[in-house]
Protein backbone atom coordinates (compact mmCIF):
# COMPACT_ATOMS: atom_id res chain seq x y z
CA UNK A 1 0.00 0.00 0.00
CA UNK A 2 1.65 3.02 -0.89
CA UNK A 3 0.69 6.58 0.77
CA UNK A 4 -0.27 9.98 -2.20
CA UNK A 5 -1.79 8.05 -5.03
CA UNK A 6 -4.99 8.81 -6.61
CA UNK A 7 -7.03 7.10 -9.30
CA UNK A 8 -8.15 7.77 -12.30
CA UNK A 9 -10.21 5.36 -14.30
CA UNK A 10 -11.53 5.88 -18.02
CA UNK A 11 -15.20 4.34 -18.25
CA UNK A 12 -17.13 7.00 -20.25
CA UNK A 13 -16.86 4.97 -23.47
CA UNK A 14 -20.12 2.91 -24.65
CA UNK A 15 -17.99 -0.34 -25.86
CA UNK A 16 -19.71 -0.15 -29.44
CA UNK A 17 -17.48 -3.37 -30.29
CA UNK A 18 -19.37 -5.50 -27.29
CA UNK A 19 -22.58 -5.15 -29.46
CA UNK A 20 -24.45 -5.15 -26.14
CA UNK A 21 -27.41 -2.66 -24.69
CA UNK A 22 -25.19 -2.64 -22.04
CA UNK A 23 -22.31 -0.73 -21.53
CA UNK A 24 -19.10 -2.23 -22.04
CA UNK A 25 -17.85 -1.82 -18.68
CA UNK A 26 -20.54 -3.39 -16.66
CA UNK A 27 -20.26 -6.98 -18.31
CA UNK A 28 -19.65 -9.39 -15.82
CA UNK A 29 -16.14 -11.17 -15.97
CA UNK A 30 -15.83 -13.42 -13.46
CA UNK A 31 -17.95 -12.51 -10.84
CA UNK A 32 -17.73 -9.01 -11.14
CA UNK A 33 -18.56 -6.27 -12.90
CA UNK A 34 -15.64 -5.62 -14.80
CA UNK A 35 -14.73 -1.73 -14.16
CA UNK A 36 -14.77 -3.52 -10.51
CA UNK A 37 -11.64 -5.56 -11.42
CA UNK A 38 -9.02 -2.37 -11.91
CA UNK A 39 -11.13 -0.48 -9.40
CA UNK A 40 -9.75 -2.88 -7.10
CA UNK A 41 -6.28 -3.35 -8.67
CA UNK A 42 -6.08 0.50 -7.75
CA UNK A 43 -7.41 0.35 -4.40
CA UNK A 44 -5.40 -2.46 -2.98
CA UNK A 45 -2.15 -1.01 -4.17
CA UNK A 46 -3.65 2.19 -1.85
CA UNK A 47 -5.24 4.81 -4.35
CA UNK A 48 -8.01 7.32 -2.93
CA UNK A 49 -9.64 8.46 -4.05
CA UNK A 50 -10.45 6.63 -7.06
CA UNK A 51 -11.76 9.19 -9.42
CA UNK A 52 -14.47 7.16 -12.08
CA UNK A 53 -14.76 9.26 -15.78
CA UNK A 54 -18.20 8.63 -17.02
CA UNK A 55 -20.57 9.18 -19.76
CA UNK A 56 -22.20 6.34 -21.03
CA UNK A 57 -24.95 5.02 -18.77
CA UNK A 58 -23.09 6.98 -16.24
CA UNK A 59 -26.01 6.02 -13.67
CA UNK A 60 -25.62 2.68 -14.01
CA UNK A 61 -21.75 2.56 -13.52
CA UNK A 62 -22.30 5.29 -10.44
CA UNK A 63 -24.78 2.69 -8.75
CA UNK A 64 -22.31 -0.22 -9.37
CA UNK A 65 -20.04 1.89 -6.62
CA UNK A 66 -23.03 3.30 -4.62
CA UNK A 67 -21.89 2.96 -0.90
CA UNK A 68 -18.58 2.91 -1.75
CA UNK A 69 -16.69 6.00 -0.24
CA UNK A 70 -13.51 6.22 -1.52
CA UNK A 71 -14.92 6.43 -5.20
CA UNK A 72 -16.05 9.16 -6.65
CA UNK A 73 -17.37 10.31 -10.34
CA UNK A 74 -16.68 12.66 -13.07
CA UNK A 75 -18.83 13.46 -16.04
CA UNK A 76 -17.59 12.96 -19.74
CA UNK A 77 -20.61 14.34 -21.08
CA UNK A 78 -18.92 13.73 -25.15
CA UNK A 79 -16.46 12.04 -25.81
CA UNK A 80 -13.91 13.58 -26.95
CA UNK A 81 -10.75 11.49 -26.39
CA UNK A 82 -8.51 9.96 -23.73
CA UNK A 83 -7.02 13.51 -23.03
CA UNK A 84 -10.33 15.50 -22.82
CA UNK A 85 -11.87 12.33 -20.47
CA UNK A 86 -8.94 13.20 -17.73
CA UNK A 87 -9.30 16.44 -18.16
CA UNK A 88 -13.06 16.09 -16.61
CA UNK A 89 -11.70 14.46 -13.53
CA UNK A 90 -9.92 17.52 -12.09
CA UNK A 91 -12.38 18.93 -10.22
CA UNK A 92 -12.69 15.86 -8.40
CA UNK A 93 -9.03 15.70 -7.63
CA UNK A 94 -8.41 19.42 -6.55
CA UNK A 95 -6.28 20.24 -4.07
CA UNK A 96 -4.84 16.82 -4.56
CA UNK A 97 -0.71 16.98 -5.27
CA UNK A 98 0.16 13.70 -5.16
CA UNK A 99 1.07 10.72 -7.65
CA UNK A 100 -1.93 10.01 -10.15
CA UNK A 101 -2.59 6.48 -11.61
CA UNK A 102 -4.49 6.74 -15.00
CA UNK A 103 -6.14 3.05 -15.95
CA UNK A 104 -8.70 1.98 -18.28
CA UNK A 105 -12.23 0.46 -17.03
CA UNK A 106 -11.81 -2.57 -19.35
CA UNK A 107 -8.34 -3.98 -18.34
CA UNK A 108 -9.93 -6.37 -15.83
CA UNK A 109 -6.63 -8.35 -15.51
CA UNK A 110 -4.26 -5.50 -14.30
CA UNK A 111 -3.07 -6.77 -10.99
CA UNK A 112 -2.59 -4.45 -7.80
CA UNK A 113 0.81 -5.73 -7.31
CA UNK A 114 1.63 -4.55 -10.92
CA UNK A 115 0.81 -0.77 -9.87
CA UNK A 116 2.37 -0.41 -6.78
CA UNK A 117 5.89 -1.58 -8.91
CA UNK A 118 5.11 1.14 -11.33
CA UNK A 119 4.37 4.07 -8.53
CA UNK A 120 7.46 2.36 -7.03
CA UNK A 121 10.12 2.71 -10.12
CA UNK A 122 8.36 6.50 -10.98
CA UNK A 123 8.86 8.18 -7.56
CA UNK A 124 12.36 6.48 -7.16
CA UNK A 125 13.18 8.52 -10.41
CA UNK A 126 11.52 11.24 -9.97
CA UNK A 127 9.65 10.99 -12.96
CA UNK A 128 6.93 13.42 -14.15
CA UNK A 129 5.02 10.80 -16.08
CA UNK A 130 5.64 6.76 -16.03
CA UNK A 131 4.00 4.86 -18.58
CA UNK A 132 3.05 0.92 -18.67
CA UNK A 133 4.34 -0.37 -21.82
CA UNK A 134 4.28 -4.00 -23.20
CA UNK A 135 6.33 -5.65 -26.02
CA UNK A 136 4.14 -7.56 -28.68
CA UNK A 137 4.57 -9.80 -31.59
CA UNK A 138 1.11 -8.50 -32.85
CA UNK A 139 1.19 -4.74 -31.69
CA UNK A 140 -1.58 -3.11 -34.30
CA UNK A 141 -4.30 -0.54 -32.85
CA UNK A 142 -1.98 0.30 -30.13
CA UNK A 143 -0.56 3.20 -29.52
CA UNK A 144 3.82 2.68 -30.42
CA UNK A 145 6.61 3.90 -28.13
CA UNK A 146 8.62 6.31 -29.56
CA UNK A 147 12.34 6.10 -27.62
CA UNK A 148 15.68 8.11 -28.94
CA UNK A 149 19.35 6.39 -30.02
CA UNK A 150 19.83 6.27 -25.84
CA UNK A 151 16.46 4.54 -25.30
CA UNK A 152 15.13 7.65 -23.75
CA UNK A 153 10.82 8.20 -24.32
CA UNK A 154 10.19 10.58 -27.18
CA UNK A 155 6.50 10.28 -27.43
CA UNK A 156 3.72 7.79 -28.73
CA UNK A 157 2.43 7.92 -31.65
CA UNK A 158 -1.21 5.96 -32.51
CA UNK A 159 -2.36 3.38 -35.04
CA UNK A 160 -3.69 5.64 -36.86
CA UNK A 161 -1.25 7.96 -36.78
CA UNK A 162 2.17 5.87 -37.29
CA UNK A 163 4.13 5.83 -40.47
CA UNK A 164 4.50 2.49 -41.69
CA UNK A 165 7.99 2.61 -40.22
CA UNK A 166 6.62 4.11 -36.58
CA UNK A 167 4.25 0.62 -37.23
CA UNK A 168 6.67 -1.78 -37.21
CA UNK A 169 7.54 -0.81 -33.29
CA UNK A 170 6.51 -3.56 -31.52
CA UNK A 171 6.44 -1.39 -27.61
CA UNK A 172 3.23 -0.22 -27.16
CA UNK A 173 1.48 1.89 -24.56
CA UNK A 174 -0.89 0.11 -22.11
CA UNK A 175 -3.00 3.26 -21.20
CA UNK A 176 -1.72 2.84 -17.68
CA UNK A 177 0.12 5.53 -16.50
CA UNK A 178 1.42 7.20 -13.24
CA UNK A 179 2.03 11.38 -13.46
CA UNK A 180 2.38 13.62 -11.20
CA UNK A 181 -0.67 15.58 -10.16
CA UNK A 182 0.77 19.00 -10.74
CA UNK A 183 2.71 18.04 -14.10
CA UNK A 184 -0.52 16.55 -15.17
CA UNK A 185 -3.33 18.74 -14.53
CA UNK A 186 -0.23 21.88 -15.67
CA UNK A 187 -0.22 20.24 -19.14
CA UNK A 188 -3.98 18.74 -19.60
CA UNK A 189 -5.29 21.72 -21.08
CA UNK A 190 -2.67 22.19 -23.47
CA UNK A 191 -3.24 18.88 -25.33
CA UNK A 192 -4.58 19.70 -28.90
CA UNK A 193 -6.84 17.52 -31.14
CA UNK A 194 -5.03 17.81 -34.30
CA UNK A 195 -4.62 14.11 -35.17
CA UNK A 196 -5.99 11.41 -37.85
CA UNK A 197 -9.06 11.39 -35.35
CA UNK A 198 -9.71 14.54 -34.19
CA UNK A 199 -9.33 13.93 -30.64
CA UNK A 200 -7.54 14.96 -27.29
CA UNK A 201 -4.83 12.40 -27.19
CA UNK A 202 -3.92 11.80 -23.20
CA UNK A 203 -0.71 10.25 -25.21
CA UNK A 204 0.52 13.78 -26.22
CA UNK A 205 1.63 14.55 -22.51
CA UNK A 206 4.50 11.80 -23.21
CA UNK A 207 5.92 14.34 -25.65
CA UNK A 208 5.42 17.17 -23.27
CA UNK A 209 6.95 15.91 -20.76
CA UNK A 210 9.84 14.83 -22.75
CA UNK A 211 9.86 18.56 -24.35
CA UNK A 212 10.09 20.41 -21.00
CA UNK A 213 12.91 18.08 -19.85
CA UNK A 214 11.45 16.47 -16.94
CA UNK A 215 11.77 12.37 -16.54
CA UNK A 216 9.33 9.85 -18.58
CA UNK A 217 9.75 6.68 -18.27
CA UNK A 218 7.98 3.81 -20.27
CA UNK A 219 8.27 0.59 -18.37
CA UNK A 220 7.49 -2.96 -19.88
CA UNK A 221 5.48 -5.21 -17.89
CA UNK A 222 6.81 -8.96 -17.82
CA UNK A 223 3.11 -10.06 -18.54
CA UNK A 224 1.67 -9.33 -21.30
CA UNK A 225 -1.64 -10.33 -20.45
CA UNK A 226 -2.46 -7.87 -17.76
CA UNK A 227 -2.86 -5.17 -19.89
CA UNK A 228 -4.88 -6.68 -22.02
CA UNK A 229 -8.24 -4.67 -23.08
CA UNK A 230 -11.51 -5.67 -23.86
CA UNK A 231 -12.99 -4.76 -26.28
CA UNK A 232 -14.94 -7.45 -28.04
CA UNK A 233 -17.07 -10.59 -26.29
CA UNK A 234 -14.28 -12.91 -27.90
CA UNK A 235 -11.99 -10.90 -25.08
CA UNK A 236 -14.08 -10.92 -22.42
CA UNK A 237 -14.24 -14.80 -22.43
CA UNK A 238 -10.62 -14.67 -22.95
CA UNK A 239 -10.42 -12.60 -20.08
CA UNK A 240 -13.05 -14.71 -17.71
CA UNK A 241 -10.72 -17.47 -18.37
CA UNK A 242 -7.40 -15.63 -17.15
CA UNK A 243 -9.40 -14.77 -13.95
CA UNK A 244 -10.92 -18.28 -13.50
CA UNK A 245 -7.28 -19.57 -13.58
CA UNK A 246 -5.78 -17.27 -11.09
CA UNK A 247 -8.78 -17.80 -8.75
CA UNK A 248 -8.60 -21.68 -8.83
CA UNK A 249 -4.63 -21.58 -8.85
CA UNK A 250 -5.01 -19.48 -5.45
CA UNK A 251 -7.70 -22.00 -4.26
CA UNK A 252 -5.32 -25.08 -5.40
CA UNK A 253 -2.20 -23.19 -3.04
CA UNK A 254 -4.35 -23.11 -0.41
CA UNK A 255 -4.89 -26.68 -0.18
CA UNK A 256 -8.01 -27.42 -2.27
CA UNK A 257 -8.03 -30.15 -5.08
CA UNK A 258 -9.48 -28.77 -8.23
CA UNK A 259 -9.70 -32.02 -10.48
CA UNK A 260 -9.96 -30.35 -13.83
CA UNK A 261 -9.20 -26.71 -13.24
CA UNK A 262 -10.04 -26.10 -17.30
CA UNK A 263 -13.73 -26.81 -16.28
CA UNK A 264 -13.94 -25.67 -13.28
CA UNK A 265 -15.89 -22.05 -12.98
CA UNK A 266 -15.35 -20.45 -9.59
CA UNK A 267 -16.34 -16.57 -9.49
CA UNK A 268 -14.82 -13.59 -7.55
CA UNK A 269 -15.80 -13.88 -3.76
CA UNK A 270 -16.38 -17.55 -3.04
CA UNK A 271 -14.15 -19.15 -0.53
CA UNK A 272 -13.29 -23.08 0.05
CA UNK A 273 -11.06 -24.25 2.86
CA UNK A 274 -8.83 -27.22 2.68
CA UNK A 275 -8.90 -30.74 1.54
CA UNK A 276 -12.17 -29.95 -0.39
CA UNK A 277 -12.29 -31.67 -3.43
CA UNK A 278 -14.04 -30.18 -6.30
CA UNK A 279 -14.98 -32.46 -9.10
CA UNK A 280 -15.28 -31.11 -13.21
CA UNK A 281 -17.82 -28.79 -14.17
CA UNK A 282 -19.06 -27.52 -11.16
CA UNK A 283 -20.34 -23.43 -10.82
CA UNK A 284 -19.02 -21.78 -7.64
CA UNK A 285 -20.83 -17.88 -7.53
CA UNK A 286 -21.62 -15.09 -5.22
CA UNK A 287 -20.45 -14.66 -1.81
CA UNK A 288 -20.28 -18.57 -1.06
CA UNK A 289 -18.14 -19.91 1.50
CA UNK A 290 -17.46 -23.73 1.71
CA UNK A 291 -15.49 -25.33 4.53
CA UNK A 292 -12.88 -27.74 4.72
CA UNK A 293 -13.10 -32.00 3.70
CA UNK A 294 -15.78 -31.13 2.03
CA UNK A 295 -16.73 -33.06 -1.68
CA UNK A 296 -18.14 -31.07 -4.62
CA UNK A 297 -18.94 -33.69 -7.16
CA UNK A 298 -19.71 -32.78 -10.75
CA UNK A 299 -22.01 -30.70 -12.06
CA UNK A 300 -22.92 -28.90 -9.12
CA UNK A 301 -23.88 -25.09 -9.04
CA UNK A 302 -23.92 -23.28 -5.62
CA UNK A 303 -24.50 -19.44 -5.60
CA UNK A 304 -24.64 -17.53 -2.14
CA UNK A 305 -24.20 -20.71 -0.28
CA UNK A 306 -22.58 -21.27 3.60
CA UNK A 307 -21.22 -24.78 3.74
CA UNK A 308 -19.75 -26.18 6.62
CA UNK A 309 -16.89 -28.47 7.14
CA UNK A 310 -17.36 -32.20 5.57
CA UNK A 311 -20.27 -31.99 3.62
CA UNK A 312 -20.73 -34.26 0.07
CA UNK A 313 -22.73 -31.92 -2.12
CA UNK A 314 -23.68 -35.53 -4.86
CA UNK A 315 -23.70 -34.75 -8.57
CA UNK A 316 -26.26 -32.40 -10.66
CA UNK A 317 -27.15 -30.83 -7.56
CA UNK A 318 -28.38 -26.74 -7.90
CA UNK A 319 -27.83 -24.65 -4.18
CA UNK A 320 -28.91 -21.09 -3.73
CA UNK A 321 -28.66 -18.63 -0.51
CA UNK A 322 -28.75 -22.38 1.05
CA UNK A 323 -27.02 -22.91 4.85
CA UNK A 324 -25.36 -26.09 5.61
CA UNK A 325 -23.54 -26.69 8.89
CA UNK A 326 -21.26 -29.66 9.29
CA UNK A 327 -21.30 -33.13 7.97
CA UNK A 328 -24.92 -32.63 5.51
CA UNK A 329 -25.48 -34.91 2.40
CA UNK A 330 -27.05 -33.26 -0.86
CA UNK A 331 -27.83 -35.06 -4.09
CA UNK A 332 -27.48 -36.10 -6.63
CA UNK A 333 -29.51 -33.96 -8.38
CA UNK A 334 -31.50 -31.87 -5.39
CA UNK A 335 -32.35 -28.23 -5.44
CA UNK A 336 -31.59 -26.01 -2.31
CA UNK A 337 -33.08 -22.74 -2.60
CA UNK A 338 -32.99 -19.89 -0.65
CA UNK A 339 -33.35 -19.71 3.27
CA UNK A 340 -33.00 -23.58 3.09
CA UNK A 341 -31.11 -24.42 6.82
CA UNK A 342 -29.36 -27.53 6.84
CA UNK A 343 -28.06 -28.60 10.50
CA UNK A 344 -25.21 -31.03 11.16
CA UNK A 345 -25.66 -34.93 9.84
CA UNK A 346 -28.78 -33.94 7.34
CA UNK A 347 -29.60 -35.97 4.78
CA UNK A 348 -31.02 -34.36 1.58
CA UNK A 349 -31.59 -36.64 -1.26
CA UNK A 350 -32.26 -36.91 -4.95
CA UNK A 351 -35.16 -34.98 -6.89
CA UNK A 352 -35.49 -33.53 -3.67
CA UNK A 353 -36.22 -29.65 -3.13
CA UNK A 354 -36.01 -27.35 -0.64
CA UNK A 355 -37.53 -23.58 -0.20
CA UNK A 356 -37.19 -21.99 3.44
CA UNK A 357 -36.91 -25.13 4.82
CA UNK A 358 -34.91 -26.05 8.26
CA UNK A 359 -33.76 -29.26 9.29
CA UNK A 360 -32.64 -30.41 12.33
CA UNK A 361 -29.51 -32.57 13.22
CA UNK A 362 -29.65 -36.01 11.78
CA UNK A 363 -33.07 -35.24 9.37
CA UNK A 364 -33.72 -37.25 6.16
CA UNK A 365 -35.57 -36.54 3.19
CA UNK A 366 -33.78 -39.00 1.05
CA UNK A 367 -36.13 -39.27 -2.06
CA UNK A 368 -38.56 -37.19 -4.36
CA UNK A 369 -39.49 -34.55 -2.32
CA UNK A 370 -40.80 -30.61 -1.63
CA UNK A 371 -39.94 -29.26 1.22
CA UNK A 372 -41.43 -25.84 1.16
CA UNK A 373 -41.98 -23.28 4.34
CA UNK A 374 -41.19 -25.86 7.16
CA UNK A 375 -39.62 -26.32 10.08
CA UNK A 376 -38.54 -29.78 11.11
CA UNK A 377 -37.03 -30.92 14.11
CA UNK A 378 -34.08 -33.57 14.27
CA UNK A 379 -34.15 -37.18 13.67
CA UNK A 380 -37.00 -36.95 11.60
CA UNK A 381 -37.59 -39.06 8.53
CA UNK A 382 -39.36 -37.78 5.43
CA UNK A 383 -40.37 -40.69 3.31
CA UNK A 384 -40.33 -40.62 -0.63
CA UNK A 385 -42.19 -38.28 -2.24
CA UNK A 386 -43.72 -36.19 0.66
CA UNK A 387 -45.16 -32.79 -0.16
CA UNK A 388 -46.15 -30.04 2.04
CA UNK A 389 -48.78 -27.76 0.32
CA UNK A 390 -47.45 -24.55 1.48
CA UNK A 391 -49.44 -22.47 -1.10
CA UNK A 392 -53.35 -21.83 -1.48
CA UNK A 393 -52.77 -20.39 -4.32
CA UNK A 394 -52.89 -17.19 -2.51
CA UNK A 395 -50.90 -17.24 0.64
CA UNK A 396 -47.87 -19.49 2.22
CA UNK A 397 -48.54 -21.46 4.68
CA UNK A 398 -46.30 -23.33 7.01
CA UNK A 399 -45.92 -26.62 8.10
CA UNK A 400 -43.99 -27.56 11.27
CA UNK A 401 -42.80 -30.96 12.45
CA UNK A 402 -41.65 -31.78 15.79
CA UNK A 403 -38.33 -34.23 16.42
CA UNK A 404 -37.83 -37.86 16.06
CA UNK A 405 -41.28 -37.99 13.55
CA UNK A 406 -41.69 -40.40 11.00
CA UNK A 407 -43.38 -39.46 7.89
CA UNK A 408 -44.27 -42.30 5.99
CA UNK A 409 -43.71 -41.98 2.23
CA UNK A 410 -46.67 -40.15 -0.15
CA UNK A 411 -47.84 -37.72 2.72
CA UNK A 412 -49.08 -34.48 1.69
CA UNK A 413 -48.84 -31.61 4.77
CA UNK A 414 -51.79 -29.35 4.22
CA UNK A 415 -49.98 -26.25 5.39
CA UNK A 416 -50.46 -24.51 8.13
CA UNK A 417 -50.05 -27.73 9.85
CA UNK A 418 -47.95 -28.92 12.78
CA UNK A 419 -47.27 -32.63 13.14
CA UNK A 420 -45.92 -33.28 16.87
CA UNK A 421 -42.75 -34.67 18.53
CA UNK A 422 -42.14 -38.42 17.94
CA UNK A 423 -45.72 -39.14 15.88
CA UNK A 424 -45.80 -41.39 12.87
CA UNK A 425 -48.04 -40.40 9.55
CA UNK A 426 -48.89 -43.68 7.69
CA UNK A 427 -47.83 -43.39 3.93
CA UNK A 428 -50.61 -42.14 2.32
CA UNK A 429 -51.99 -39.81 4.50
CA UNK A 430 -53.03 -36.18 3.53
CA UNK A 431 -53.03 -34.48 6.23
CA UNK A 432 -55.05 -31.69 6.82
CA UNK A 433 -55.47 -31.27 10.66
CA UNK A 434 -52.51 -31.32 13.20
CA UNK A 435 -51.05 -34.05 14.90
CA UNK A 436 -50.47 -34.40 18.44
CA UNK A 437 -47.13 -35.88 19.68
CA UNK A 438 -46.52 -39.64 20.10
CA UNK A 439 -50.00 -40.37 17.79
CA UNK A 440 -50.59 -42.01 14.51
CA UNK A 441 -52.50 -40.08 11.75
CA UNK A 442 -53.69 -42.41 9.27
CA UNK A 443 -55.99 -40.89 6.38
CA UNK A 444 -56.37 -43.62 3.85
CA UNK A 445 -59.60 -44.76 1.76
CA UNK A 446 -60.16 -48.59 3.42
CA UNK A 447 -58.76 -50.93 0.49
CA UNK A 448 -61.61 -53.50 -0.77
CA UNK A 449 -60.62 -56.63 -2.76
CA UNK A 450 -63.10 -57.82 -5.17
CA UNK A 451 -62.18 -61.63 -5.79
CA UNK A 452 -62.48 -62.91 -9.12
CA UNK A 453 -63.14 -59.15 -10.98
CA UNK A 454 -60.30 -59.27 -13.23
CA UNK A 455 -61.15 -62.51 -14.44
CA UNK A 456 -65.24 -61.55 -15.28
CA UNK A 457 -64.05 -58.34 -16.84
CA UNK A 458 -61.94 -60.46 -19.42
C1 LIG B 1 -5.55 4.18 -26.02
C2 LIG B 1 -4.23 4.89 -26.20
C3 LIG B 1 -3.26 3.97 -26.91
C4 LIG B 1 -3.10 2.69 -26.12
C5 LIG B 1 -4.45 2.06 -25.85
C6 LIG B 1 -4.29 0.92 -24.89
C7 LIG B 1 -4.78 7.24 -26.48
C8 LIG B 1 -4.91 8.35 -27.43
N1 LIG B 1 -4.43 6.08 -26.99
O1 LIG B 1 -6.05 3.93 -27.31
O2 LIG B 1 -1.99 4.60 -27.07
O3 LIG B 1 -2.25 1.79 -26.81
O4 LIG B 1 -5.36 3.01 -25.26
O5 LIG B 1 -5.49 0.21 -24.74
O6 LIG B 1 -4.97 7.43 -25.30
N2 LIG B 1 -12.37 6.94 -22.91
C9 LIG B 1 -13.15 7.85 -22.24
N3 LIG B 1 -13.46 9.02 -22.85
C10 LIG B 1 -13.01 9.32 -24.09
C11 LIG B 1 -12.21 8.38 -24.76
C12 LIG B 1 -11.90 7.20 -24.15
O7 LIG B 1 -13.56 7.62 -21.12
O8 LIG B 1 -13.32 10.41 -24.56
C13 LIG B 1 -12.05 5.68 -22.26
C14 LIG B 1 -12.66 4.51 -22.99
O9 LIG B 1 -13.95 4.20 -22.47
C15 LIG B 1 -11.66 3.41 -22.71
C16 LIG B 1 -10.34 4.15 -22.55
O10 LIG B 1 -10.67 5.49 -22.30
O11 LIG B 1 -11.93 2.75 -21.49
C17 LIG B 1 -9.44 4.02 -23.78
O12 LIG B 1 -10.06 4.67 -24.87
P1 LIG B 1 -9.96 4.11 -26.34
O13 LIG B 1 -10.71 5.01 -27.24
O14 LIG B 1 -10.31 2.66 -26.37
O15 LIG B 1 -8.40 4.29 -26.63
P2 LIG B 1 -7.56 3.47 -27.65
O16 LIG B 1 -7.87 3.91 -29.02
O17 LIG B 1 -7.69 2.01 -27.37
CA1 LIG C 1 -9.18 0.53 -26.27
Amino acid sequence: MLDNVAAVILAAGKGTRMKSGLVKVLHPVAGRPMIAWPVAAARNAGAAPLVLVIGHQANAVRNTFRGDTDIRCAMQEEQLGTGHAVACARDALSGFNGTVLILCGDTPLLRSETLEQLIRHHRTHAAALTVLTAVLAEPYGYGRVLRDEAGRVLRIIEQKDATPEEQGICEINSGIYCMEADFLFSNINKIGSNNAQNEFYLTELVAMAAQQGLTCLAVPTGDSDEIMGVNDRVQLAEAARILRRRINCDLMLSGVTIIAPEQTYIEHGVNVGPDTIIHPNCHLSGDTIIGSGCEIEHSVSINGCRIGDDCHIKAGSVLEGAELHRDVAVGPMAHLRPGTVLHDHVKIGNFVETKKAVLGEGSKASHLTYLGDAEIGRDVNIGCGTITCNYDGVNKHRTVIGDQVFIGSDVQLVAPVTVGCNALVAAGTTVTRDVPPDSLAIARVPQVNKEGWCLKKK
